[in-house]
């Protein structure tokens, strides 16, 4: 039977040590590009591509994820007294209706292939999605990221990386995967390594932040020891899973801004700013003074 695509894993538990002091007390999901958080924004996308349980791998410090995720009661009262209902549109907006959002703790932050088996006990035995909110995936001219990995996946019943070619000297920021061409955007996993050296990396073509993978994933992950950095890799559970099944890697079509690092923020930030309705206007003429001065 074909299962559809409804549980999307979203590990937070990170401490986000990139963007101290900012991320001391709130979480790095919480960043905010523009006026949304990092986070509402991958919500958003799994929600498009019609995922309707969210589960959030949480740790310390991160439970204004939990309250941004709940309903806002007195803020709510208050802008119905002040009649700003475009606000009150916008701040119920945050919780589509039918979806669900579920919380567990990873108590030890012992990498994202561990972050992601916490998840099990809520995912049970279908196919679901984990989501990167760190990359952030704008796709201007059609479906979202998620959108069209689902759509692999109901045509490939099988598990889908999101991939896309990054520079080759910064292969050690990501895993890498070796490909045999399927059609142009497709190609069947062989090989996936955890941040080869540029010298070590069977090619430059990066998973990034979006993965549909198979329950079968969560038996790997617990028979998968420590890897790279000393972490339980997912990338190296996915090894094992391509002994038993096929892997897909899918080269997406938009763009993907690395919020996890400040540069990739800050271009985030100016091309989100440059699209939003309220300041698009005002904010380009501010560029454009800026880059003649
Ligand atoms: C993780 C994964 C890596 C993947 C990357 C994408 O690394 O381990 O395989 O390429 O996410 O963002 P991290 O960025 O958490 O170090």
């Amino acid at each position: 039977m074909n299962q559809k695509i409804k549980k999307a894993v979203f590990p937070v538990a990170g401490l986000g040590t990139r963007f101290l002091p900012a991320t001391k007390v709130s979480p790095k999901e919480m960043l905010p590009v523009v006026d949304k958080p990092l986070i509402q924004y991958c919500v958003e996308e799994a929600v498009a591509a019609g995922i309707d349980t969210i589960i959030f791998i949480t740790g310390r410090t991160k439970n204004v994820i939990m309250d941004h995720f709940d309903k806002a009661y007195e803020l709510e009262n208050e802008l119905t007294i002040r009649g700003k209902t475009g606000l009150l549109k916008t701040l119920k907006g945050i919780i589509p209706p039918n979806v669900s959002f579920v919380f567990i703790r990873q108590p030890e932050a012992l990498g994202l292939g561990h972050a992601v088996l916490c998840a099990k006990p809520a995912v049970g035995d279908e196919p679901f999605a984990v989501i990167l909110a760190d990359d952030l995936i704008a796709n201007r001219s059609g479906s979202g990221c998620m959108t069209q990995m689902v759509q692999q996946y109901d045509q490939n019943q099988c598990s889908v990386l999101g991939v896309e070619r990054v520079d080759p000297q910064e292969t050690d920021k990501y895993g890498i995967v070796k490909t045999t061409e399927v059609s142009p955007s497709v190609g069947k996993v062989d090989l996936i390594i955890e941040k080869p050296a540029p010298e070590r990396a069977p090619s430059n073509l990066a998973v990034v932040g979006r993965y549909i993978l198979t329950p079968a994933i969560f038996e790997k992950i617990e028979t998968t020891e420590r890897g790279a950095g000393g972490e339980i890799q997912l990338t190296d559970a996915i090894a094992a899973l391509m002994h038993d099944e096929q892997v897909l890697a899918y080269e997406f079509e938009g763009k993907r801004y690395d919020c996890g690092s400040k540069i990739g923020y800050l271009q985030a930030t100016v091309e989100f700013g440059l699209e939003h309705e309220e300041l698009k206007d005002d904010f380009r003429d501010y560029l454009k003074n800026l880059a003649l001065d």
